[in-house]
């Protein structure tokens, strides 16, 4: 049996920040709405593409590992955003990090993506089809911001995560997980005007984020918390093994009902999301990164994840850590840098978005 051990860890977050106060000049919002109901405080807005956004938290895992891009075989990108479709995303970051022995492909669970994605390289791996993989996780989700619906406007952000998996002996990386899709309420979380259901010929308004608040909530609360049981269970853990939870970042709400429902103390739950708002699938990417860095993750630790998504996509993930949890080596790699404020990123959009 081959197992796919976790070696390498990177994120890119892209340096214009928008706080709420930012947002409520443009927005009829104000930070005490949104920090005492999203726990947000800050989001960062990309200038560069998602594709670039990959390359540089895939460059940086790669590093991390001490992996040379080479010896990959496989480029795995999660995103709902895209650069193009069609040449795939994951081969512009194959072209842009010199792997060109690797196959590239996209792959689209929403929120979910990252763990989705984390599971389709593991097996691969596990299979003994390849050795070395890179999954990537990166978003440009305020592309599809609206800002005339402060309900949505005010909670997402873009970035990317990526980590480097590697065929191992040992039992490492991931090592149960659940997955799933409600599909019957799919309608409750979509982008609108985009994809081939749109008539390409008729003038297409904006994409928009639709959702209905509070019933993704309960139903994200439920998912992840059923799904983390149920990886608990295959894994014949209980709670008290697990050393870190890393949650989707959509809601500081729906965190902290996720951790009481799963008794875990404040401790061991990464919680990033002031900074980052919900970067879709990139937040798991992020988040485990930054466990990683902050120290939250030692040697040897059982690392539980869980996510929720549009779909309504949902899936838990229980990782064992090896013994590294420091980079191989340093990397250079960065974005270009950038000339504006993230109010001036949004500025067009915002106009667009008033004038209806
Ligand atoms: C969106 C969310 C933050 C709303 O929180 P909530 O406590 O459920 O708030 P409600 O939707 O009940 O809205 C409460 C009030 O705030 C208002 N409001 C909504 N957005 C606002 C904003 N940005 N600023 C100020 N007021 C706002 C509403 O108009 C409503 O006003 P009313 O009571 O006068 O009608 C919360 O439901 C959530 O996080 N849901 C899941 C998010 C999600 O889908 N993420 C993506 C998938 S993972």
């Amino acid at each position: 049996m081959h197992y796919a051990e976790i070696t390498g860890w990177g994120k890119c977050i892209p340096p214009a920040r928008i706080t709420n106060d930012d947002i409520a000049t443009v927005v009829d919002t104000s930070d005490e709405w949104i920090s005492s109901r999203t726990g947000i405080k800050a989001r960062h807005i990309s200038h560069v593409s998602t594709a670039e956004l990959a390359t540089v938290a895939a460059q940086r895992a790669l590093d991390c590992a001490g992996v040379d891009a080479e010896q990959l075989d496989l480029v795995l990108v999660a995103t709902c955003t895209p650069s193009t479709m069609v040449a795939n995303t994951a081969s512009e970051v194959q072209q842009r990090l010199g792997a060109k022995g690797a196959a590239t492909c996209d792959s689209n669970a929403a929120c979910s993506g990252f763990l989705y994605a984390l599971q389709m390289a593991t097996a691969q791996i596990q299979a003994g089809m390849i050795k070395t993989a890179v999954v990537v996780a990166a978003e440009r989700m305020l592309w599809y911001v609206n800002w005339a619906l402060r309900d949505s406007a005010v909670l997402f952000g873009d970035g990317a995560g990526a980590v480097v998996l590697q065929a191992s002996e040992q039992p490492l990386g991931l090592l149960a997980s659940k997955s799933g899709c409600d599909s019957s309420d799919r309608s409750i979380l979509h982008i609108s005007n985009f994809g081939t259901n749109v008539n390409k010929y008729q003038t297409i308004g904006g994409s928009d984020l639709n959702f209905v608040g509070p019933e993704i909530f309960k139903r994200a609360v439920k998912g992840m918390s059923v799904a983390c049981d149920d990886v608990l269970s295959q894994a014949q853990l209980s709670l008290d093994d697990i050393d870190v939870l890393v949650p989707h970042q959509a809601n500081l709400r729906i965190i902290q009902s996720i951790q009481q429902r799963l008794k875990v103390d404040d401790d061991k739950v990464m919680v990033n999301i002031d900074e980052y708002g919900n970067t879709s699938a990139a937040t798991i990417a992020i988040a485990l990164c930054e466990a990683v860095e902050r120290g939250m993750v030692k040697p040897g630790a059982n690392i539980m994840s869980a996510a929720f998504g549009a779909g309504l996509t949902w899936a838990a993930s229980y990782i064992k850590w090896g013994e590294r949890v420091t980079p191989v080596r340093d990397s250079q790699a960065a974005l270009p840098e950038c000339s504006q404020t993230g109010l001036e990123l949004i500025a067009e959009a915002v106009t667009a978005c008033q004038q209806g």
